[in-house]
């Protein structure tokens, strides 16, 4: 049960990974080469934008601002729905910047919809259960939003099962559309996947919880670690395992052109592996230059990794003349 949302068992359709739900949601709201627009969070988990242009349909990217930490302006999002706007794509907690969306923003949001029955959400929750302010909420909580919200979830992040590739998606209306792309793509998932998955999911949970309470504090450790390292700043995450630290003065100190110079120089010369912004879409403008830690390892390995960080910049810092 979630969240006491009316899921029936025939609502829900099981592939391999939450991945190919985005495809799938796409395909099944939008019109090659129509001119349906579907909206999605920049920056944001690069496939929504591969897969909203190899699908025929136009990214509109809708824009996560560190000053609000990373929760989009909904009077930003009614400035972008158009009568094309077929998909709207919302994620949280959020991959890369672990930024939440709110109660009061996903009541906005609705109501926004309100004026547009158009558009189908798709709430990409693999992070739900990795929320660290409370009960998570989706918008298909909200009154009026369940019957248009595809929701979608899977094994890979709260039970660490990535390689086993199991995700779900339910929606009452469209499941059955789901179901006919599965049949004619993956045709199933792995079934010994699937059992497995049952044990996960119906089993204990304390490991879970236990990762989650770990993640928590990964969280904050590396959050005061980033906010110790000359010219970066970072924004507490609200869930998922992921850092997104702000680093335009550190480029400036050392003279990186950019975050993605920056990134490379930090691999090859401290032996640190982040991911730059542009990998999750263009960068947003006036908000500078980011890149994504994931804290998904261990706390040795973040203090060892933020010191070479810190070490590196010092050790690059050009003097000023
Ligand atoms: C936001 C988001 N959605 C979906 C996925 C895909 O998950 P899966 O491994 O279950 O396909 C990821 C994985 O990184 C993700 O970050």
């Amino acid at each position: 049960m979630r969240g006491g949302l009316p899921i029936r068992p025939e609502d829900v359709v099981i592939g391999a990974g939450a991945k190919p739900f985005i495809a799938y949601a796409i395909l099944s709201t939008t019109d090659h080469g129509a001119g349906d627009e579907v909206i999605y969070p920049n920056p944001g988990f690069p496939i929504y934008e591969s897969q909203i242009l190899a699908n025929g349909a136009k990214p509109v990217p809708v824009h996560l601002k560190e000053d609000r930490d990373f929760a989009f302006d909904p009077a930003e999002l009614e400035k972008l729905v158009t009568p094309r706007t077929k998909l709207l794509i919302l994620n949280y907690p959020h991959n890369p910047t672990g930024g939440l969306l709110g109660k009061k923003e996903l009541q906005a949001i609705a109501a926004i919809l309100q004026k547009h029955p158009q558009v189908w959400v798709y709430a990409d929750e693999i992070y739900s259960r990795l929320c660290f302010s409370g009960e998570f909420f989706s918008i298909a909580q909200v009154p009026g939003m369940y019957e248009r919200t595809i929701i979608c979830d899977g094994a890979s992040k709260t039970w660490a099962m990535t390689g086993w590739r199991i995700g779900f998606a339910s929606n009452p209306v469209l499941a059955p559309a789901f179901t006919r792309w599965i049949t004619n793509t993956e045709s199933c998932a792995s079934q010994i996947s699937q059992w497995a998955a049952i044990e996960a999911i119906t089993g204990p949970q304390d490991a879970a919880e236990m990762m989650k309470q770990s993640f928590l504090e990964r969280g904050k450790l590396i959050v005061r670690l980033l906010n110790e390292v000359p010219g970066v700043r970072c924004r507490t995450p609200g869930g998922a395992f992921y850092a997104w630290p702000n680093v335009t003065e550190a480029c400036r100190m050392i003279g990186a052109a950019d975050s993605e110079e920056f990134r490379k120089r930090l691999l090859h010369e401290a032996g640190v592996a982040v991911l730059a912004d542009i990998h999750f879409g263009a960068r947003v403008p006036g908000e500078g230059q980011h890149v994504r830690f994931s804290y998904a390892a261990s706390n040795e390995m973040i203090e060892k990794g933020v010191a070479r960080m810190a070490d590196f910049i010092r050790r690059n810092t050009r003097k000023v003349a």
